[in-house]
């Protein structure tokens, strides 16, 4: 069964990142758009190597999900832009088929005048500088228009910008209206051609998946664990319930994307320590509607399906539709209770984890008054103990890995030269 194709992998992660803030939408694709057209006309590269690094054009502010940084990022600032590119550099290095290039996304703000500083850990940055180029450039177009954006690259050629890439860059320009084909929308067309060449393998697909999903998750020391448990709870279930191998795929996938949707949702109101307002409230559900709008028609319906329907329950009573028991299929009602599993044993912004105890009398409690499904609340009770042992088992692999990553985020800033942290005002560009 194939859940998803190649070029709709890279839909999903396009649209994920349109949903984090809307002063960013089409910046990444933009930018992927800008790069694959700049290293058309350089020549050399391989199909693969152009369709790699077009996606790392898109990908590029992955590690930007921090709404905080975003204001940094758009107001054209160098103060702790390093920030994002560190985060965006783990994600790569540990999560993604594109480990090898993480380093371009590290200094993709690197200025020019700074690349020696950093040149002892250059392997293949120097494609950062090609994304710091085609990053501003968007901005400029954006905030400005053709001609500023050509002086001003022009004006920091040799400076901010290798000379190479600011030649390449009004080269491509000449040949290949790249400004204008920004502004008159058809850029889109091209980036769609070239998301429809790229080939990922299974495994592939399924670590850009995890990534976006992980990557949620991390922005948030509350929700680090929910989906890697919402996953195993739910595979537990599916295999306790006798799903065929198929259904068990679907419902795989549909745990991993449930919540994709919460890239747009503010960690103020993620991790808020008390009730959150009925404003609040509202906020919080859309992520259900930005998980299926993400998801689009870019995946199998079912998968979509259950992911959207996690929050619906029996009686009515869920969002975001009100769905009744007789629209709920088996498989909906196991991600859904897996879910609501993995936010009673783990300790929310809100709430420490509960006992097993504790846990249990909520789920027979909510059976009782028909929110969730009583069969797949039974093998819940008659199994808790397995199905927590292996939600632990790939916790702990999760955990780790979090650990480990704020661990060489602290490192890796740490031991940026002081000059390369530092605001430099050559950088800082206002309207
Ligand atoms: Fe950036
Ligand atoms: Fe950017
Ligand atoms: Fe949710």
């Amino acid at each position: 069964m194939n859940v998803v194709s190649s070029k709709n992998i890279v839909h999903i992660i396009r649209r994920a990142l349109n949903c984090v803030d809307p002063r960013l939408i089409g910046h990444g694709e933009r930018v992927a758009f800008l790069l694959y057209e700049m290293l058309r006309v350089q020549g050399g590269h391989s199909e693969q190597e152009l369709g790699d690094l077009t996606l790392l054009g898109l990908l590029h502010d992955i590690g930007a999900y921090k709404t905080e940084d975003i204001d940094r990022m758009v107001e054209f600032e160098s103060q702790n832009i390093w920030e994002h590119s560190v985060y965006g550099y783990l994600f790569l290095k540990n999560l993604s088929p594109l480990s090898s290039y993480a380093d371009v996304i590290l200094y993709h703000h690197l200025p020019y005048y700074q690349y020696s500083l950093a040149s002892g850990t250059l392997t293949r940055g120097h494609y950062g500088g090609l994304v710091h180029l085609a990053d501003r450039a968007d901005l400029l177009l954006e905030n400005r228009d053709e001609a500023f954006c050509e002086q001003y690259l022009q004006k920091h050629r040799g400076h901010l910008f290798a000379p190479e890439w600011v030649d390449l860059f009004l080269q491509t320009n000449a040949q290949r209206s790249i400004a204008k084909r920004i502004y008159d929308g058809s850029y889109f067309q091209e980036f769609e051609r070239v998301a429809q060449s790229v080939s990922f393998s299974r495994k592939e697909k399924l670590e850009f998946l995890t990534m976006i999903a992980y990557s949620i998750d991390f922005r948030s020391e509350f929700m680090v664990l929910h989906t890697v448990t919402t996953v195993s709870v739910s595979r537990v279930l599916a295999s306790l319930m006798g799903m065929n191998g198929e259904e068990r795929e679907k419902i795989y996938y549909a745990a991993l994307l449930h919540d994709v949707g919460k890239v747009s949702t503010p960690v103020a109101i993620l991790e808020k320590p008390g009730r959150l307002t009925t404003e609040e409230m509202a906020v919080m559900q859309r992520h259900v509607v930005d998980t299926g709008h993400i998801l689009g028609d870019y995946l199998d319906s079912d998968v979509k399906r259950i992911a959207v329907r996690h929050h619906e329950k029996l009686d009515g009573s869920g969002y975001p539709l009100g769905l009744t028991g007789g629209q709920l299929s088996k498989s909906d009602r196991i991600v859904a209770v897996a879910d609501i599993l993995s936010a009673l044993i783990r300790k929310r912004s809100y709430k420490e984890a509960f006992d097993k105890e504790t846990t249990l009398s909520i789920l027979t409690h909510m059976r009782d008054e028909k929110k969730i499904c009583p069969q797949v609340t039974e093998i819940v009770l008659q199994n808790y103990d397995e199905i927590l042992e292996t939600a632990e088992a790939f916790g702990r692999e999760v955990v780790e890995m979090y650990q480990g990553l704020q661990l060489d985020y602290r490192r890796i800033l740490s031991a940026l030269p002081p000059t390369l942290r530092e605001q430099d005002p050559a950088l800082s560009f206002r309207g």
